[in-house]
């Protein structure tokens, strides 16, 4: 399976969550690309060009006020736009510090119920 891992990171612990995820993946013999939302080179425009290569899509953010960074929201936004009859799956994994709110389930609305 190919999985495109999207994430945001300030202090880099979601990063590091989101590098461990990539290589338990690889270990079970998946390709696992892991992108930052920051770089221009990852930007929606961009990954609305290849998003279709791959079988699974994965989240990575910390969570902020009990919900999604509003620089992750606005990058999903845009993508969702960008791609809306996208029939992959996905998954959401998010850090925190104290109170998850409602967590990785915040993201849901991005992911079409199958
Ligand atoms: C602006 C801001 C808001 C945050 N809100 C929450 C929160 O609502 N609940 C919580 O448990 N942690 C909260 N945190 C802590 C981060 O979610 C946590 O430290 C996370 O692991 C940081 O991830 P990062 O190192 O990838 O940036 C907040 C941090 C910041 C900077």
């Amino acid at each position: 399976m190919k999985i495109l891992g999207l994430y945001f990171t300030c202090t880099g612990n979601t990063k590091y969550v989101a590098d461990i995820t990539k290589e338990q993946f690889e270990l079970l013999g998946h390709e696992f690309d892991l992108f930052s939302i920051e770089l221009e080179k990852n930007s929606p425009t961009k990954i609305k060009n290849i998003i279709r290569n791959y079988d699974m899509i994965g989240l990575f953010h910390p969570i902020y006020g009990s919900g999604i960074p509003k620089i992750f929201k606005k990058y999903l936004d845009e993508l969702t736009k960008l791609v809306d009859d996208l029939n992959i799956d996905g998954f959401t994994i998010t850090t925190v510090a104290l109170f998850s709110g409602d967590g990785a389930i915040v993201s849901k609305k991005y992911f079409d119920e199958t």
